[in-house]
């Protein structure tokens, strides 16, 4: 199956952007981490990144067209704004895990409200780069488990 990767704004900077938070990991390391994780699955997993609001908008709209069957996404800090991202989501209405690098309810007051965990399968958060590794692991086994 198709599985999109989508990362919010940024994300780009992973590696050098507060590490004591996000860790060293570069995004191009996580996410062939991911791809190689997934191909080894036998499914088929892309990513995209942006820092605009209306590119991940578009990215979620066109996954309604190009057979993806569940996406992952850390909408960044587009978490704490974005209802028009969230919207997307509902619109296509693929299955998705909201995953976070950092532990947002441990951080900021202002992190610990989501637009979108209401309306994901599911939340991974807190555990750097793993985070993304273990929601990957769930939608695997969502995807073989009909
Ligand atoms: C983040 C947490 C958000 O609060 C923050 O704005 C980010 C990254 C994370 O992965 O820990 O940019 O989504």
């Amino acid at each position: 199956a198709k599985i999109l990767v989508l990362h919010g704004p940024n994300l780009n900077l992973l590696g050098e952007r507060e590490p004591g938070i996000y860790g060293h990991a570069t995004l191009d390391q996580i996410n062939a981490g991911l791809q190689a994780r997934a191909a080894a699955a036998g499914h088929e997993l892309s990513d995209f990144q942006s820092n605009a609001e209306h590119e991940l908008v578009d990215r979620v709209q066109a996954a309604r067209r190009d057979g993806t069957a569940f996406i992952l996404i850390n909408p960044a800090a587009f978490t704490h704004t974005s209802v028009a991202l969230r919207d997307a989501l509902a619109a296509v209405a693929l299955p998705f895990i909201e995953v976070h690098l950092s532990n947002p309810h441990a951080r900021e007051p202002f992190r610990a409200h989501s637009y979108f965990s209401s309306l994901a399968l599911g939340v991974v958060c807190g555990f750097g780069a793993d985070s993304y590794g273990y929601a990957l692991e769930a939608a695997l086994k969502r995807l073989s488990t009909p």
